[in-house]
């Protein structure tokens, strides 16, 4: 059975306000300083609006990975959870029952929903309690590729994610199948749990002697023995997973589309590891990206393409005949996640085929230029932020802005306005770095992301349109790096 020592239970919260109580760590005192939430009100429908609704259970199981079975938490009885599937504008209600031995919480990743909505315990909600009920209501505005995801702790390293996909309704849909796609890097119920595995980095990290938290911004990542990695990323992970899943699957036993040679395919790749970074390609095939985060780009073909911990891209693909590998390989990792599509005869290629479109070039997302239509509109800069990543594995200590979250100092700014960010990653790893609530843009090109790669010692920046008031989370999507404290809050009112 599961157990989180006190001290996991106060580091769990990811999002409690007034976290700064957490700098003496000796776990004597919980933060007493959470604000209480309550009930949100429910939200009624506007004249012609759809209502789209799931009820979620979260719980202890074990799965099947195709082989491997492991002890885990999960929405319903699966990994990935119940896709669910919304279209824009539909106003979305989705209860969550809690049934795990721990506080929870659901983040809609990528979704400008209303803040209430949004899932950060102590900054949007009260923690939802063991044996207790939650409902989540948000209008859906704009369609694409989307997951969701528990915002407590370490928790969307277990089995905790699922597939949330908005419909355009004036999509022409000229494609003839969809294979959401849901990468995975997993280590739960294989005789570590993931609180485990942030007990081991900060223990590791902790061992060595330089640093402190004056050394953030430090340069001595590459001490865990992982080696300095290799463009274009670097030191991309901290951990060493036993299995990579699409789809909740090994590649021994690999989840199968089945379609007709000719047909046309549109990939949704969504990456719901925490720790990993992958090279996506098919086998034989090239692709056409035509999303990133959910939002259009201009179509660009590719044999690869890299996707970073909480991105997304949709890729549309004609299908010769045969039998395919859908590999993604773990950046600098051993092993890989496979699934197959087969529109053929023919057998199965064995779990660790390596497609050769994976060694020929690999369209990093960033590069990719916006279509018109996901263009922010023209706007003078009103305000301009910058938003420093720091931190280094050993000691294992991440912040932004010279402090861990709580500790930080929240970025304010004022409705209406147009802010622009400068990210700068101030260390020798690669953060995928995401905010709530909005899709920024990229300032040099236009591409609209919430989730974007940033190299190490990279700066790039990004504008966003202040129209969707509320205290936002903004972070570090390596869930360890962020648990650590690569947080900031990003507040503004209405
Ligand atoms: Cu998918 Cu705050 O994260
Ligand atoms: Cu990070």
């Amino acid at each position: 059975m599961q157990h989180l020592t006190r001290r996991s239970l106060v580091l769990g919260g990811l999002g409690i306000a007034g976290a700064g109580a957490l700098g003496a760590c000796s776990g004597s005192q919980p933060s007493t300083t959470a604000k209480a939430f309550g009930t949100p009100t429910p939200l009624a429908t506007t004249p012609g609006q759809r209502v789209t609704t799931a009820n979620l259970v979260a719980k202890q199981t074990t799965l099947d990975l195709g082989g491997p079975k492991v002890a885990t938490w999960t929405y319903g009885d699966t990994a990935p959870g119940p896709l669910i599937r919304a279209t824009a504008g539909d106003l979305v209600r989705v209860t969550l029952d809690n049934q795990l031995p721990a506080d929870t919480t659901i983040h809609w990743h990528g979704i400008a929903l209303a803040n209430a909505a949004d899932g950060v315990p102590g900054m949007t909600q009260d923690p939802i309690k063991p044996g207790t009920r939650y409902t989540y209501q948000f209008v859906a505005p704009d369609p694409g590729t989307y997951f969701y995801h528990p915002h407590v702790g370490v928790q969307l390293d277990r089995g905790l994610y699922a597939a949330l996909v908005v419909d355009d309704p004036r999509e022409p849909g000229a494609y003839d199948h969809e294979y959401v796609v849901v990468l995975d890097d997993w280590v739960d119920g294989t005789g570590r749990t993931p609180d485990d595995v942030l007990k081991e980095l900060v223990a590791k990290g902790g061992s060595a002697t330089s640093g402190g938290m004056g050394g953030m911004g430090g340069m001595d990542h590459g001490s865990m023995g992982m080696g300095s990695g290799t463009a274009p990323f670097g030191d991309a992970g901290d951990v060493v997973y036993p299995h990579y899943l699409i789809n909740g699957r090994v590649p021994a036993t690999p989840d199968v589309l089945e379609a007709k040679p000719g047909q046309k395919v549109r990939l949704r790749v969504i990456n719901a590891a925490s720790d990993t970074i992958f090279t996506v390609a098919l086998g034989s095939h090239r692709m056409t990206v035509t999303h990133s985060d959910g939002f259009p780009v201009l179509p660009t073909e590719t044999g690869a393409f890299y996707i970073g911990m909480g991105e997304r891209y949709d890729a549309v693909v004609t299908l010769q005949d045969g039998v395919f590998p859908l590999v993604a390989a773990p950046f600098g990792k051993q092993g890989q996640a496979m699934a197959l599509i087969r529109t053929g005869s023919g057998s199965a290629p064995a779990a660790t085929t390596r497609p050769a479109e994976l060694a020929g070039p690999v369209l990093h997302g960033s590069a990719l230029a916006a279509a018109e239509s996901a263009r922010l509109a023209k706007k003078d800069i009103d305000a301009t932020a910058s938003v420093q990543l720091n931190g280094q594995m050993a000691p294992y200590q991440w912040g932004i802005n010279g402090g861990k979250f709580g500790e930080n100092d929240p970025i304010m700014f004022s409705k209406g306005q147009r802010v622009r960010l400068d990210l700068a990653n101030m260390t020798m790893m690669t953060h995928p770095f995401h905010i709530h609530g909005h899709t920024f843009g990229l300032v040099n090109s236009g591409l609209r992301k919430d989730t974007v790669l940033l190299r190490p010692m990279e700066t790039i920046a990004v504008e966003l349109q202040a129209d969707n008031a509320g205290d936002w989370a903004a972070h570090c999507h390596n869930i360890y790096h962020a648990e650590a404290g690569m947080m900031i809050a990003m507040i503004y009112r209405a």
